[in-house]
């Protein structure tokens, strides 16, 4: 090897979308919940996967995760397959689901030295310090996480993920359950992450999150992408309503009901 050259590691980035999904379907018995979903996350975007209750958010998330195999088509993450390079594929992310997986009894920063420990890191306690801060957790460091808020969970949680930089984050339905106030703390922590460069694929029923967070936003409806876009692209499938001489843009949310259908059927 040439002297300056490093290795590659397993999960250095590979060129082209951090997320490349074509023709995916996945059934469950008899109820077919993909049917052939194509979608593209650019690296260092935040994208944001909508659909109603039951529309196959979740199924998506765990087949990109390698948590469940598809029945047909191809998911590539950091540019492994999922089916064929799971572990590379394992490597390359973190999945943070609706449900904070802190442990209660430690504090803060005892989860986050836990963790980086487990992952084998060197220097764990600054890893620790240095997450806490980037997610205004310092002062609460100390505390057991039994009395820390819903947002601060979710955003405990959200840092607990990030350790060893994994390129592509999943979060599934990241603000479910939060108040407004959480609600603003978990969306600062995904805008964090963003500037940080971290691919950021975020599943999500509320509109507004979407409106506020994503570079890009497509809508699950029926077992397939119906929309795909920017918010821009997506708020000129509306004509903008006019109202006394004002022009009104349309919201996310009457471009949503346009496209599913008011009955979201
Ligand atoms: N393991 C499973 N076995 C049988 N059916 C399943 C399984 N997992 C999901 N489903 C069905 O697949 C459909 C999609 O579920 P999924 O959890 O992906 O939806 P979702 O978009 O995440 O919904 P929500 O917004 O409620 O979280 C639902 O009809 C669900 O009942
Ligand atoms: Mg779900």
């Amino acid at each position: 090897m040439l002297a300056g050259m490093t290795s590659p590691r397993a999960t250095d980035p590979e060129p082209g979308p951090a997320v490349t999904v074509r023709g995916l379907q996945k059934s469950f018995k008899h109820v077919s919940v993909l049917r052939g979903v194509d979608l593209d996350v650019a690296r260092g975007s935040v994208f944001a996967l909508l659909g109603s209750n039951g529309a196959g958010k979740t199924t998506m998330v765990r087949i990109l995760a390698t948590l469940l195999k598809a029945d047909g088509g191809t998911a590539r993450v950091n540019g492994f397959d999922v089916a064929t390079q799971a572990a590379e594929v394992r490597e390359s992310i973190s999945l943070t689901g609706q449900f904070a997986a802190v442990d209660e009894i430690l504090s803060g920063r005892e989860n986050l030295v836990l963790v980086a420990r487990l992952r084998h890191l060197g220097k764990p306690g600054a890893i620790a310090d240095a997450l806490l801060r980037r997610f205004s957790l310092t002062e609460a460091a100390g505390r057991r996480v039994a009395t820390y808020s819903g947002g601060m969970r979710r955003r405990l949680d959200i840092a607990m993920s990030l350790i060893g930089e994994p390129p592509v984050v999943f979060l599934d339905e990241p603000t479910t359950g939060l108040d407004p106030q959480a609600r603003v703390e978990v969306w600062q922590a995904v805008r964090e992450l963003a500037r940080g460069g971290t691919t950021v694929l975020l599943t999500t029923q509320y509109l507004e999150e979407a409106e506020q967070l994503a570079d890009r936003i497509a809508i699950l409806h029926q077992g397939r992408i119906i929309v795909d876009g920017t918010l821009a692209e997506l708020k000129q499938l509306l004509p903008p309503a006019k109202v006394e001489y004002v022009e009104k843009q349309p919201t996310l949310e009457e471009v949503f009901f346009a496209v599913v259908g008011s009955d979201g059927k």
